[in-house]
């Protein structure tokens, strides 16, 4: 496998496969825009690692995805995404959809749950699904925002709501930090489903999430508090090793529960 994005999603799945995580998954390239010191195996362009590599793990960001999906899968690789949010632009998704043989894989990243919330939507669709998400107020810092809006993000010291809206407009306006959003919307079959709240809180040490949802098969309530990643705090610790979950499945070697 090759990954794209040698960050901190990115830097802990390489060290856990060269550690042997995951016998028979190998990593074999490395693709980033900037050089990465300690990486673990060659750093090459995409081309190259298209070349080496039977599947490609983009933990890079959204643009990445938007980029070189459909260049990725019609390569006859694999890709497996971190940057979900991505998917939730109509273009990416009917590129993507368009493009082949490879296939189109999404992690569960940070988010739990996606597993009856499929099979609920395919039972018969859902009716409410809602994410409501909290995390600290400098993670959520964007560059649209201007210098007095951004200030008072970082300094306010009770939760303040920053987004309420669609998964579409979530993942476009904070797009390193809705991912969870738009993976629960591609799970139930309908990105234009999912209610999304955003708090910037203070006291949110720990990255909270709360996903419900109803429907003719039952009502759902999911609440995560993962830690973020000491480096990335924008990330969650626990979305290097939903990654390698995702790896072993594709590897033909699920961890059990699948
Ligand atoms: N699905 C989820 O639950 C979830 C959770 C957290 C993050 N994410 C996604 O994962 C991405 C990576 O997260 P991270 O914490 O590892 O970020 P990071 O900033 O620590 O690392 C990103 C890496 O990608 C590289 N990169 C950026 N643009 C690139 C490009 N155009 N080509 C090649 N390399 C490029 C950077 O140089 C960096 O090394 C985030 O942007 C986010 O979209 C998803």
């Amino acid at each position: 496998m090759a990954v794209i994005g040698g960050g901190a999603i990115g830097g802990a799945v390489i060290s856990a496969l060269r550690e042997g995580r995951l016998p028979g998954v190998e990593p074999v390239a490395l693709v980033d825009d900037r050089p990465v010191q300690g990486a673990g195996v060659p750093q090459v362009d995409l081309a190259t690692a298209l070349d080496r590599a039977d599947v490609v793990v983009e933990c890079a960001g959204q643009a990445v995805v938007a980029q070189s999906a459909a260049g990725i899968l019609d390569h006859g690789v694999d890709l497996l995404v971190t940057s979900v949010g991505a998917l939730c632009d109509p273009a990416v998704a009917d590129a993507v959809a368009a493009a082949g043989p490879g296939r189109l894989l999404l992690t569960s990243g940070a988010a739990g749950g996606l597993d009856i919330l499929s099979a609920a939507a395919a039972q018969a669709p859902l009716t409410r699904v809602a994410v409501t998400t909290a995390k600290l107020p400098a993670t959520l810092v964007q560059p649209w925002m201007d210098g007095p809006a951004a200030a008072r993000l970082r300094g306010t010291d009770r939760p303040v709501e920053v987004f309420t809206g669609g998964a579409r407009e979530a993942a476009r306006l904070f797009p390193r930090s809705l991912n969870l959003a738009a993976t629960v919307g591609w799970a139930v079959g309908d990105l234009d489903l999912v209610e999304v709240r955003l708090m910037a809180d203070p006291s949110a040490a720990l990255t909270r999430h709360l996903i419900e949802a109803e429907g003719p098969s039952g009502a759902y309530r999911f609440e995560i508090q993962n830690l973020p990643s000491p480096e990335n705090p924008r990330t969650s610790g626990v979305v290097p090793y939903a990654v390698l979950r995702s790896l072993a499945a594709l590897a033909g070697r699920p961890s059990g529960v699948i």
